[in-house]
């Protein structure tokens, strides 16, 4: 692309899939969430490249290779060619697709590993792990099996307990077994290399409120930041795939540690086939931009550790890192074993990208939150929006142009102010898809659509053509309507690339850029009406679930090796099942006031609350005692005469500190905003939520 002198370049990625399993719907809402940002960015004329590759290395791909009896090098190639088909079915436009397992990318896992080592960022040490004697590897954690020390549920994983919640270490699993061959694992010494992540703490403190991340993610970072970092485990011992380290024999680097990287190595790929210098995005002070486009899963890799390897190796850090949720379908996280974990393969058999890179784009915000798509209004949304909004806006109106005018538009349009109102919604929809509000967007774009079809309604040209099909005033309405349509398209280009190219077909235009929208189409001879895109078809939606059901009866029970555990806090918001009425009927919510606050000798975050729950039935006041996780929002003295709702039937449960006697309930992302309830209104101690 040419470059102007006032043109952002910015540099944008999304996170690399891991090549040990095929694209799913929430590979897909975060490649259409950067896809849309990327291709705003282009229509407006920046400069803006969107990289993204396979991430190839590890034990897990190591493995896989080894059940199908092919090379990891074999297995890899195949997945990225499934990968980069899947996305170009969604219309991601990727400046370039690489991956981790290339020539870019050990040539900078290794330049920034020896810069780190040279500039005194490594450490080493031996360490004592869990060893497969069978398979001769060391285990992760996920590939050890045995009862909880705390609850004594069999099954278990080596580091946390579904049974329970307790978190442990692999040691202490009572009977533990190497999942990969029934072993008993043994302990086993090996030398490993350390990032020193604590010497970045200030360096992070900085960057993390630096305005580069979302409030809610800086605010779960600071605990971290504050709670102390340790060192990061950056090697892994043979056999493994991935890069050799340096210098370290049958020490590898970890997965991990090279993903990121991967981001140079694509871009570097690029640069190798266009004018792109590789410095101008990744040293400091050239003016570039550098975003980074992730799920909740991996903040930690890219808020922590990421621009910790960067500086310590001399690079830039990035401008932005944005964070999105994870995709529910019908409410309900994604699972193979409800059937409901949905491939874009198996979408894109039954039903156009387009629909859902519309619905997506309805539904997302800046936010962290959760997208559910929730199968019955996605049908409904997209039918009514695309279908019933924008695209009637040119159904209604191209025909007359066609038929009664040779295709000719009139040399004026018959509603300038109407118009107006279209373009002069420009500058707020920049905004919106800069900041990524792309739902409020949407809803702005509806909103106009709303206005054309009414405009057109109200002049009902079928009327007037009736009589005289060559009316100048059928003429003109018909083409203040496309006029209107042409905008919204614009608008809506960055969202539905595919429909607007048919648009521009259809227009008989150049490809749209964001500033048409203050010129109009006049005097100008638009081609054939063809439908642009058609209703959903609901039938089409049930024959994909059965298409996923089917495929998936056979795979159940292998999302927990698709899906990566993760250690980000913000992974572990939890998407809560559905619950029946009796459930929530167990649960006694009464209003408390605080009587009493306390700091908690040796607790980080706990508060020790005395709570008055009003009178019991006896006339007897009812005091309890519970411990809440709120001293990051409050002081002590500030919560002294504050309602609260409180879950007054939860058993009394021992802590380190003492008995809690209930949960304190409060609303809010977390950090410094938590709320609890003011005194207000009548509310009274002991009344029960209803
Ligand atoms: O979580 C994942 O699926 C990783 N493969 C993402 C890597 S992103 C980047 F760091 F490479
Ligand atoms: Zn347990």
């Amino acid at each position: 692309m040419q470059q102007t002198s006032k043109q952002r370049r910015i540099l944008v990625t999304m996170a690399l899939p891991y090549a040990n399993g095929p694209i799913h719907l929430g590979h897909i809402l975060e490649a259409v969430q950067t896809d849309i940002w990327v291709r705003y960015q282009r229509l407006k004329g920046e400069d803006c490249v969107y990289v993204c590759a396979d991430d190839t290395h590890g034990t897990a791909i190591m493995l896989r290779a080894e059940n199908e009896g092919i090379t990891p090098e074999a297995l890899i190639a195949r997945v990225q060619a499934e990968h980069e088909r899947d996305y170009a079915g969604f219309n991601i436009g990727f400046s370039h697709y690489h991956s981790t397992h290339s020539p870019e990318n050990r040539h900078y896992a290794e330049t920034i590993y020896r810069a780190a080592r040279a500039n005194g960022h490594i450490s080493q040490r031996t360490i004592r792990q869990l060893f497969d004697p069978e398979k001769e590897l060391f285990l992760a954690d996920r590939f050890i099996k045995g009862t909880c020390p705390k609850c004594k549920a069999p099954d278990q994983y080596g580091d946390n307990c579904e049974n329970c919640n307790a978190t442990y270490n692999a040691f202490d699993l009572i009977d533990p077994r190497s999942t990969l061959s029934g072993a008993t694992p043994v302990e086993k010494e090996s030398e490993h290399y350390f990032f020193r992540l604590p010497e970045f703490t200030d360096m992070l403190k900085a960057w993390t409120r630096s305005g580069t991340l979302q409030e809610q993610v800086a605010n779960k970072l600071s605990e971290w930041l504050d709670g102390g970092l340790q060192e990061w485990d950056i090697s892994r011992d043979a056999p493994y795939f991935g890069f050799e380290i340096p210098d370290a024999p049958g020490k590898y680097f970890y997965v991990w540690l090279d993903a990121p990287i991967g981001y140079m190595a694509s871009f570097r790929a690029l640069c190798d086939s266009t004018n792109y210098e590789f410095d101008d995005y990744w040293r400091p002070g050239n003016g570039t931009e550098l975003y980074h486009f992730i799920g909740k899963d991996i903040v930690n890799f890219h808020t922590l550790f990421w621009p910790a390897v960067l500086t310590s190796a001399g690079y830039r850090t990035p401008n932005g890192v944005f964070v999105h949720g994870f995709v529910t379908i019908n409410g309900q996280k994604m699972s193979k074993s409800r059937g409901t974990f949905i491939n874009a393969e198996d979408y894109l058999k039954h039903l156009d990208a387009e629909y859902l890179r519309y619905y997506f784009a309805a539904k997302l915000s800046s936010a962290v939150d959760d997208l559910d798509l929730n199968l019955d209004d996605f049908v409904a949304r997209v039918n009514a929006d695309v279908v019933g909004k924008v695209v009637n806006i040119a159904s209604r109106c191209a025909g007359f142009i066609v038929k009664g005018f040779d295709g000719m538009l009139a040399a004026e349009c018959s509603e300038p102010a109407l118009l107006a109102e279209f373009q002069a919604a420009k500058p707020e929809l920049a905004q919106l898809f800069e900041a990524r509000e792309y739902s409020k967007a949407m809803r702005l774009i509806m909103a106009l659509a709303d206005k054309a079809n009414q405009y057109i309604a109200d002049k009902a040209p079928w009327t007037i053509a009736k009589t005289d099909k060559q009316s100048p005033e059928v003429q003109a309405v018909c083409s203040t309507g496309l006029n209107m349509f042409r905008i919204l398209m614009t608008y809506l280009k960055p969202v539905l690339p595919a429909m607007a190219a048919k648009v521009e077909a259809f227009l008989a235009i150049d490809p749209l850029r964001w500033d048409d929208v203050d010129t109009l189409l006049l005097n100008h001879r638009i081609g054939e009406f063809s439908p642009l895109i058609s209703r959903v078809d609901p039938a089409r939606v049930e024959a994909m679930m059965e298409t996923v059901k089917t495929a998936q009866a056979a795979t159940a029970g292998a999302v927990k090796a698709d899906v990566p555990a993760s250690d980000s806090p913000l992974a572990k918001e939890p998407v809560c099942e559905e619950i029946q009425f009796p459930d929530f009927a167990k649960v006694d919510l009464r209003i408390a006031r605080i009587v009493n606050a306390e700091h908690v000798e040796g607790a980080d975050k706990l508060l020790r609350l005395t709570l008055d729950l009003g009178l019991d039935a006896e006339g007897k006041q009812v005091t309890r005692n519970v411990f809440s996780g709120i001293k990051s929002a409050y002081k002590p003295e500030q919560l002294v005469g504050r309602l609260t709702v409180m879950v007054a039937n939860l058993a009394p449960r021992k802590m380190k500190f003492g008995m809690s006697e209930g949960m304190v309930l409060a609303a809010g992302p977390g950090g410094k905003d938590i709320f609890l309830l003011q005194p207000d209104d009548g509310a009274q101690p002991g009344m029960r939520v209803i």
